[in-house]
């Protein structure tokens, strides 16, 4: 179902102490006000989950995870399986991050392998996809959106897409405090929508969640946000600080 969603990606930020610290900020903050019809989602690292897990829901926010394994379980030294995500009482996972692709050689069949994995295990998979500048700048980058989609999404039928959330992250925005405009972000988020109703159906592209993300803020998220095709944002340095994070939820 198309929802309203304000996700925070901590990436590889706060010692346990922050993160409790943060936890109960963003939950003292939402008890000062928040639109009824946005769900607030919060990624921590992993090791937190749990904790974050107990706040949320005592505070009617969820949670996701930043990454989980393609394999179901055995000696992977060092991973997290969907399995032990979806146990912390997390609903959502992050996948296919531009940090993931870039840093951790993860690519489109490897991606759609985890998405796979993170549905048969009841989590919500948020499937990023974005361009990098030079792709943006050689006038490819609807192009290469359109490949990430179709070849992470490649083995869903309709039912299984339905509970997927994408994320348009274009790399050159992410960190950089280079923000898509908000006519470049309706301009691909509707094109996003025109590929998924080309594979999926109409009715499926229609109710899916597309999230917007790179440089995100309270200043900017406000426009955003007010696009028709715009659901929400995938936040990252801005989710660090519980005021400012509740400042882009409340910006619907
Ligand atoms: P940013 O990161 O908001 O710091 O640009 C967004 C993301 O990487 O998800």
């Amino acid at each position: 179902m198309r929802k309203k969603i304000v996700a925070g990606n901590w990436k590889m930020n706060k010692t346990f102490k922050e993160a409790e610290d943060l936890l109960f900020g963003i939950a003292d903050a939402l008890i000062s006000g928040r639109p009824e019809d946005v769900e607030v989602v919060v990624c921590p690292p992993a090791l937190y989950l749990e904790l974050a897990t107990d706040v949320a829901t005592e505070h009617d926010f969820s949670c996701g995870a930043q990454n989980l394994s393609e394999h179901e379980a055995g000696a992977y030294t060092g991973e997290i399986s969907a399995a032990m995500i979806r146990s912390t009482g997390a609903e959502y996972v992050i996948l296919g991050h531009s940090e993931r692709r870039i840093y951790f050689g993860e690519h489109d069949q490897l991606i759609g392998k985890k998405i796979q994995q993170a549905l048969r295990h009841e989590l919500i998979p948020i499937y990023c996809c974005g361009e990098v500048l030079e792709e943006r700048e050689a006038g490819r980058h609807f192009q290469v959106v359109e490949k990430q989609l179709s070849e992470a999404l490649s083995g869903l039928d309709a039912g299984a897409f339905s509970k997927v959330v994408i994320a348009y992250e274009p790399v050159w925005a992410i960190g950089t405090g280079r923000t898509a405009s908000p006519e470049q972000a309706q301009e691909m988020h509707a094109f996003i929508r025109k590929v998924l109703a080309s594979r999926f159906g109409e009715p499926a592209a229609d109710d899916t969640t597309i999230l917007y993300g790179g440089s995100c803020n309270a200043a900017n998220a406000r426009e955003l946000f007010a696009n028709p095709d715009v659901d929400g944002g995938l936040i990252g340095g801005a989710s660090l600080k519980a005021e400012d994070f509740v400042k882009i939820v409340n910006s619907f």
